[in-house]
């Protein structure tokens, strides 16, 4: 017999709760949205009318839609107000104590047919439903931040979920408005396994200095098309969660990709949990835009590297004095990379790995600078132990007039960018191999889940399979980090010259 899911309660009306208690309400469902005390009821439903009131602000809400969704929604501090649920879904913060004891409550108070939904972000579905005395009908339900707009609910089943009971809670968030994808019970699932995994990532890289906060955003929205850069989601995610989520992750795997970043753990402790509290990596107040650099200071240039001439040819557009070499391997006669550069103010080497080797072989190692020219809007501009803050300062300049961000970072393998989506690339690879979740599910969730332009394979189908392979090899190489050693099966597929990994599916 098919359920029908008219009454919802909602436990836990922070941000989450209250953006999961406006989506049933939405869809016409009637909703009961529960907090702890009077005060937490009041900012739940400060939530609730801040989203409506956005909404309505934006013109895709009217005064009466808007007051209907309201109407819909029943705040209370009573559990027991949940007795004729149909579904209860909690959203309260990721504690598995708290969780435990809300659950074995719910399971007295809820009439027995009904369905207990967590909207945990990694803790053990299985564990949360082994508290109640109806484990077969206990699942996860994982709405993304916010949830009135991310498409993607992940459905989460256990080893003991009753048969059909995850093909209704799929369908019952199609009717939301929502994609469901359904997976198995492992800690972070598909999306927080991936995401946070890659924002902690970013944590660690911006701890070791490789750029800065607003570089690393700037790099990865510009550089990959995603919505936010990492500092900026992990203040919309919150410190708290996102630290607690890398905490579970670390728990199960033990691998040291997933052990929180320090700094995550000092912002927490300092109470800067993100945009909950007003500030986090960043502190709640616009971004200051640098005053724009005036023209560089340098008159001539020299471009190494392949794509020298075209960009060597667009500085000579703009008044430059320009030479270009497109070769610069080892085998290059050193006398010609000399006379290449020898009346050069600045060097610039185009270049996705390191080019301190270079810099060593220059006559002026001082004025030789890296440059990664990502996708059309991107420049990471990378100085070694050897360039001076002049030539980076010029070469920051350069590249704003050919059209493009710099973003400075330290000479590493392959430097900000692919430093990041490597890895996370990488990830889902194993993820796929290990049997938890097929290619267009994994896909469709970073999609949805997050506003990414594309799935992780897609994006390892357009970049490439070897350039992948190859730039994790390069990390590897660099960071002797294990996690960033190729995945067997990308490095099968390179091998056997498979050119989409698609084609899996
Ligand atoms: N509540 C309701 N609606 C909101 C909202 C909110 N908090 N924030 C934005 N919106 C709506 C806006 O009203 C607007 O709707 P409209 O197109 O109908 O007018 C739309 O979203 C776009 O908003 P804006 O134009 O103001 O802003 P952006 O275009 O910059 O989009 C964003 C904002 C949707 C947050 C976008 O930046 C994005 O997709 N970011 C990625 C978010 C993400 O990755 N979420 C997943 C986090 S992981 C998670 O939640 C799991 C957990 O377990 C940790």
């Amino acid at each position: 017999m098919t359920r029908s899911f008219e009454k919802v309660g909602v436990v836990g009306l922070g941000t989450m709760g209250a953006g999961i208690a406006e989506v049933f309400a939405r869809a016409g469902l009637r909703v009961i949205g529960v907090e702890a005390d009077p005060d937490a009821l009041g900012r739940g439903r400060d939530n609730l009318e801040n989203s409506t009131g956005r909404a309505l602000a934006k013109g895709r809400l009217s005064e009466a839609e808007r007051a209907e969704i309201l109407g819909r929604i029943t705040l209370t501090t009573s559990r027991e107000d949940l007795a004729d649920a149909d579904l209860v879904i909690e959203a309260i913060p990721e504690v598995m104590d708290f969780k435990r004891a809300l659950f074995t409550d719910l399971d007295r108070i809820c009439k027995p047919s009904a369905v207990l939904a967590t909207n945990t972000s990694s803790l053990s579905v299985t564990e949360i439903a082994a508290t109640t005395g109806r484990p077969g009908r206990v699942v996860g339900m994982h709405f993304f931040n916010p949830a009135p707009v991310m498409r993607l609910v992940e459905v989460v089943h256990t080893v003991v979920t009753e048969d059909g009971l995850a093909e209704e809670i799929a369908a019952l968030a199609r009717r939301l408005g929502k994609t469901p994808v359904s997976v198995g019970d492992r800690a972070g699932f598909v999306v927080n396994r991936l995401l946070l995994t890659y924002l902690n990532h970013a944590a660690v890289l911006l701890e070791n200095g490789l750029a800065t906060r607003d570089g690393i955003d700037a790099a990865m929205k510009l550089g990959v098309g995603v919505p936010m850069g990492p500092f900026a989601l992990l203040d919309l995610i919150g410190l708290d969660t996102s630290y607690e989520v890398m905490c579970v992750l670390f728990q199960e795997t033990r691998d040291r990709r997933h052990a929180p970043a320090p700094i995550l753990r000092e912002l927490v402790t300092a109470g800067l949990l993100g945009r909950k509290t007003g500030a986090g990596f960043y502190d709640g107040q616009a971004v200051a835009t640098p005053p724009a650099s005036g023209k560089p200071t340098v008159s001539s240039v020299a471009v190494l590297g392949e794509g020298a001439r075209e960009f060597a040819a667009r500085l000579g557009d703009a008044g430059f004095r320009t030479t270009a070499l497109e070769t610069v391997t080892a085998g290059e006669a050193e006398d010609t990379l000399e006379r290449a550069v020898e009346t050069a103010d600045v060097v610039i080497a185009l270049s996705h790995t390191p080019v301190i080797e270079l810099a060593a072989r220059l006559p002026h190692p001082r004025r030789l600078v890296g440059l990664h020219l990502v996708g059309d809007r991107l420049a990471e501009v990378a100085s070694t132990v050897l360039t001076s803050p002049e030539a980076t300062c010029a070469v920051e300049g350069l590249t704003k007039i050919v059209g493009r961000v710099p973003v400075h970072c330290k000479d590493r393998a392959e430097f900000v960018v692919d430093a990041l989506l490597y890895p996370y690339l990488n990830d889902a690879v194993r993820m796929y191999d290990s049997g938890y979740a097929g290619i267009e599910d994994i896909d469709a969730a970073m999609r949805l889940g997050c506003g990414y332009p594309a799935g992780p394979f897609e994006m390892i189908d357009a970049l490439g399979l070897e350039t992948v392979r190859d730039g994790l090899r390069a990390l590897y190489t660099e960071y002797r980090d294990p996690a960033f050693a190729p995945a067997p099966l990308l490095d099968q597929l390179v091998t056997a010259g498979v050119r989409s990994i698609r084609g899996l599916s």
